[in-house]
């Protein structure tokens, strides 16, 4: 059994109504249902935090420190900005995968930078909720395999 984190940082509140040809119809509380339900299954003890604050997500980070196994982290617009964020993953040692509903390398240029990528155990992007269910998919393998 691993206590495992779901991060979703600003804006993923308005998933439903927000750009839905790019993000879906589907919310995050939603999202966050079906996780849990994944991981339950898995055997696994899921908890969720959504913020659109910087540092409110700099210290739900700082909060997990020994208590959370993996973090599956949705950086949202601070993918591409927050090297603070980056900074307090780095401090915790937590390792953890990048997530994106949309296929970023496809969309503007200034999305193809993540201050997240080279630290992240993996990313997964592009596959609409589908992102969150393989990132815990391959969390869940990661973490059966003792981090390998
Ligand atoms: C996003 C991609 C980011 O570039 C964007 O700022 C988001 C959502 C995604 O899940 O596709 O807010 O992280």
């Amino acid at each position: 059994m691993a206590r495992i984190l779901l991060i979703n940082g600003p804006n993923l509140g308005q998933l439903g109504k927000r750009e839905p040809e790019l993000y879906g119809s589907t919310t995050l509380p939603d999202i966050e249902a079906l996780l849990l339900h994944q991981a339950k299954a898995l055997g696994h003890d899921l908890v969720t935090f959504q913020s659109d604050a910087e540092h409110a997500l700099i210290e739900r980070v700082h909060a997990a420190r020994e208590q959370i196994d993996f973090i599956l982290l949705n950086p949202a617009a601070f993918t591409h900005t927050s090297i603070a964020l980056r900074d307090a993953l780095l401090s915790v040692r937590i390792p953890f995968i990048e997530i994106h509903l949309s296929n970023v390398a496809a969309r503007e240029t200034f999305r193809r930078k993540s201050y997240f990528a080279d630290i992240a155990v993996g990313t997964i992007a592009g596959f609409g909720v589908t992102s969150y269910e393989l990132a815990l998919t391959a969390a869940n393998r990661w973490l059966a395999r003792g981090g390998d």
